[in-house]
């Protein structure tokens, strides 16, 4: 295969993305530094990761399979966004978990943490449903910008303070499929 716009470089040939932040490589790293850990911390336990669609649905797919033991997953399906790129702190449940949490561990796996504000309902959502502990795996981190503060054990990456897509990340749907994580043209949506 030609190497044109391969995930293991960064640059995107997608005249849309502006600048490649972090490629598959990259990624993957910080994915399975996040599984070691996940795996020491509940050795011996059972764990369950709730993810938060559909923006986590590639991290969590890469995740579960970094992790050594005893694990389950579910998903959650909220929604703060609309089409816009700026969070609404009102969030919609879609879609609730299958399962009762209550006397589990649980995970929570999100795609990007900005300000917070999805989290901390999510965080309150899930807590009053007496789970045994409760902790949070965000793939991206955009510093500085969280209007809340938000215990999140397990961090992958830094994102810069600009609106980023793919590895499960989108704008209006799209996106999602990239390899890599980019920064989007300001253009697409303004
Ligand atoms: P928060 O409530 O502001 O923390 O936003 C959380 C949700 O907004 C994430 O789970 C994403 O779905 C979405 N989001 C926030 N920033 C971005 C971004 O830069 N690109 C794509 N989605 C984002
Ligand atoms: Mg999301």
């Amino acid at each position: 295969m030609e190497n044109g716009g391969s995930p293991s470089t960064n640059t995107s040939t997608n005249p849309e993305i502006k600048q490649v932040l972090f490629n598959a490589e990259e990624i993957q790293e910080a994915v399975k530094r996040i599984g070691a850990q996940i795996s020491k911390d509940y050795q011996g336990e059972k764990v369950l990761l709730v993810t938060v669609l559909k923006g986590a649905f590639v991290f969590m797919a890469d995740l579960v399979r970094c992790i050594e033991g005893d694990v389950e997953i579910d998903f959650m399906a909220v929604s703060s966004y609309g089409s816009e790129t700026k969070s609404s702190g009102v969030v919609r449940i879609i879609k609730d978990l299958n399962a009762p949490v209550e006397g589990r561990h649980v995970v929570i796996v999100e795609d990007i943490l900005d300000s917070g504000l999805t989290l901390k309902y999510l965080l309150k959502n899930i807590q009053a449903r007496e789970p045994l502990s409760i902790e949070v795996a965000t793939l991206l981190f955009k510093e500085g910008k969280q209007q809340t503060r938000i215990a999140c054990k397990y961090i992958g990456l830094p994102c810069p303070d600009e609106f980023v897509v793919g590895y499960g990340l989108d704008y209006n749907e799209r996106y999602r499929n990239l390899p890599y994580i980019g920064i989007l043209e300001k253009s697409v949506y303004s």
